[in-house]
């Protein structure tokens, strides 16, 4: 009699259907105070359309006043469009996100803040057929409050174990400086599909595909003004700079626009491209966002 086969699992690669055509995700930029949220408001719509969007991630960790994010805010960016909506070192700044972020599967907060923190450090999302991680990490450098484990041992384990089950993996790293991201770039190219960076409100012009094939970027910029101090009023951000007494930042309505990059990821799980995108948005109809 034969001997029976060993039974041959099928390869991942069936069990979770890769899709044969790229997913195109948009990242977009910090969304700072309700000018972030009027510009999404705005632009979201178009910039779907015009660039074939698949999937949408915010860094929002600023869209209630520029410091943090309340559940309020959370549910109205998500109703506008965004599917992930990040956040960095700012994530517990306002009260009731504590409680909100752990029961709210479009948030996500770092990974390698302290084990059983509120909230989840990677999550899993669908789009355009493809099974996607996205990971949120906070740098180390720069961050005076903030004391998180360290994202360059942790993102190699962790990216391991998500490959067994996803697609693809998007990485939002949330730090200061370029030589720390630059480092985790090079650390995991070809382990990733991107690392966009954010935290520093300013788009850079590095955006590019490493040779493994990881779409990478120092910063995605920012949402709202312009013409603000990391988006906010400038006379009072000054006054604050100088003296060191604190005082309560200012939303700052001029020159609105919405920032980010546009990913194209294939099914090898790396990019086909990566590009920035300014969008610039009227006050028009402000007062309604105004409330
Ligand atoms: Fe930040």
């Amino acid at each position: 009699m034969r001997e029976r086969e060993p039974y041959a699992w099928p390869k991942l690669s069936i069990l979770v259907g890769f899709s044969s055509m790229p997913v195109r995700v948009l990242y977009i930029g910090e969304i700072v105070g309700k000018p972030g949220i009027h510009c999404i408001k705005k632009a979201l719509p178009l910039l779907k359309e015009q660039h074939r969007i698949d999937f949408v991630i915010a860094n929002g960790e600023g869209a209630t006043g520029g410091f943090g994010i309340g559940k309020n805010h959370s549910i109205q960016i998500h109703k506008l469009g965004v599917n992930v909506i990040t956040a960095g070192e700012k994530v517990y700044y306002k009260k009731d996100m504590v409680t909100h972020i752990p029961k709210s599967p479009y948030l996500i907060r770092a990974a390698n803040f302290p084990y059983g923190n509120p909230g989840r450090g990677w999550r899993t999302y669908t789009a355009g057929g493809m099974k996607l991680a996205v990971v949120v990490l906070l740098g180390q450098s720069g961050f005076q409050r903030v004391h998180p484990a360290n994202p360059h041992l942790m993102l190699p384990q962790l990216a391991s174990k998500l490959r067994e089950e996803h697609d693809a993996i998007i990485v939002d790293f949330h730090a200061c400086t370029t030589a720390e991201k630059a480092n985790l770039f090079y650390r995991m190219d070809g382990e990733v599909a991107a690392i966009l960076g954010s935290h520093t409100k300013a788009l850079s012009a590095d955006g590019r595909i490493l040779q493994g094939g990881t779409a990478v970027i120092s910063d995605t910029g920012r949402t709202g003004s312009l013409f603000g101090i990391g988006g906010l009023e400038p006379q009072t951000e000054i006054g604050k700079f100088l003296t060191q007494i604190p005082e309560r930042s200012k939303e700052y309505w001029e020159e609105l626009e919405l920032q980010g990059a546009v990913v194209e990821i294939n099914e090898k799980g790396t990019a086909n491209e990566i590009y920035t995108v300014r969008f610039p948005v009227s006050t028009e109809n402000r007062m309604e966002d105004d409330s």
